[in-house]
């Protein structure tokens, strides 16, 4: 077999971290056959310095074609005068526009190794894997009308809608349900229907996929107690499915619960081929391209390899070597070895080759 990656490194640390990921690429080929290919495009600045836009049609044609894309980050001071249409941040927009990437997954794992770094309780956290289900590009930020308007009497008038189609939440329900399946079989989906007339069309809809999934247990949770008790007992959850608004908050309170920016991977996922079962697919990490810190060798790659390790699970049913992955990482944090944004007393810190290095060779030894 032979399996497509594209790889879309970015800006500042972007490159950085992938540098990380092409390491354990070359190795899995290596003593694995596992058949990896690689093209490497631009995107962000990088490609607007070449093209003009945050990411050219011919690299759009590549995104369309591979198995999975993996995306760095991207931004930085030298592109912040850019226009709204060439930031750098219109190359990622265009990618999930145009591969349709509805589901995005964000999963909230607190290595023991880490516990410590959490905003919360250590016995709270401890051991915590949860993941994230949000929908990507339906709701409250793509609904129209969305306009200011001026009322004539000194007072404008703002409107943002919130819109969802039975389709729309079918298909993310859908994807919530099969992820569970992989995992411990339990789906929290979260709404506001006491308020909000999307939210009992989403409970509705939800309830009714449920009937092709019975060996899912589904629970729903009105969205803001939903925040309480992911503060409160996190590890009561498995998967949690959200449309757009709740899902970016919760996944960003989420992401305080297991400690660094530097350690969080997403996946974002497009809709499953009727007869292929093909999808197309982007990974990357939660942080940005850190200007502050490119170029200095210190970032933590974890983030980057993590969401390499989703893309392996996700896109290539991979799981033994997911899985070995999620370990050979958790064994080098137990080793005491940290980059400087993860870095405890006692511990030794690396910089990113040298901790890209120690996971390799844990990755290499299992
Ligand atoms: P950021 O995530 O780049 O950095 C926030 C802070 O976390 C910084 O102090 C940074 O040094 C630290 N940090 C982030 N990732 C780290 C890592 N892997 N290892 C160690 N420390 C890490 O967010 P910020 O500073 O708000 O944005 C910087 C640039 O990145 C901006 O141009 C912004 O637009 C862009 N950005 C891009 C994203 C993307 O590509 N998906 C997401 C967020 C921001
Ligand atoms: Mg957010």
């Amino acid at each position: 077999t032979t399996r497509k990656l594209l790889l879309l490194p970015g800006d500042g640390i972007g490159p950085e971290a992938m540098a990380e990921v092409e390491k354990l690429i070359s190795l899995m080929n290596e003593v694995a056959g596992s058949g990896f290919e690689t093209e490497t495009g631009l995107v962000g600045g990088a490609a607007y310095d070449v093209h003009g836009a945050a990411i050219s049609d011919a690299d759009m044609e590549l995104a369309k074609t591979a198995d999975a894309i993996l995306f760095g980050a991207v931004g930085g001071p030298k592109w912040d005068k850019n226009s709204y249409e060439t930031r750098p941040e219109s190359g990622l927009l265009r990618l999930r526009k145009d591969l349709d990437l509805f589901a995005n997954l964000r999963p909230a794992i607190c290595y023991p190794a880490l516990a410590e770094a959490s905003s919360l309780k250590r016995e709270l956290v401890d051991g915590l894997d949860i993941l994230i289900l949000r929908e990507l590009t339906g709701g409250v930020y793509f609904g129209l009308p969305k306009e200011i308007t001026e009322l004539g009497n000194g007072q404008k008038r703002g409107v943002d809608t919130q819109v969802y189609q039975t389709y729309e939440i079918e298909r993310i329900a859908r994807a919530a349900f099969e992820l569970a399946r992989t995992r411990r079989g339990k789906v929290t989906s979260m709404e506001k229907r006491n308020v909000m007339v999307t939210g009992v069309l989403w409970n509705e809809v939800v309830t009714a996929v449920h009937a092709d999934y019975p060996d899912v247990e589904l629970e729903h949770m009105l969205a803001d107690a939903g925040g309480m008790q992911l503060v409160r007992a996190p590890k009561q959850f498995d998967v949690i499915v959200t449309d757009n608004l709740f899902g970016d908050m919760l996944s960003d309170i989420a992401a305080m619960l297991t400690g660094s920016l530097g350690m969080l991977p997403s996946a974002s996922l497009g809709p499953a081929d009727e007869t292929t079962g093909r999808r197309n697919a982007m990974y990357e990490p939660v942080h940005g391209s850190a200007p502050d810190i490119s170029g200095k060798g210190i970032a933590n790659p974890i983030a980057m390899i993590a969401s390499f390790a989703m893309a392996l699970r996700y896109s290539f049913n991979m799981i033994e070597e997911a899985d070995k992955l999620k370990a050979s990482i958790a064994e080098v944090l137990q080793a005491g070895i940290r980059t400087g944004d993860i870095m405890s007393e006692g511990a030794r810190q690396v910089g990113t080759v040298e901790m890209g290095d120690a996971i390799a060779e844990s990755f290499r030894a299992k």
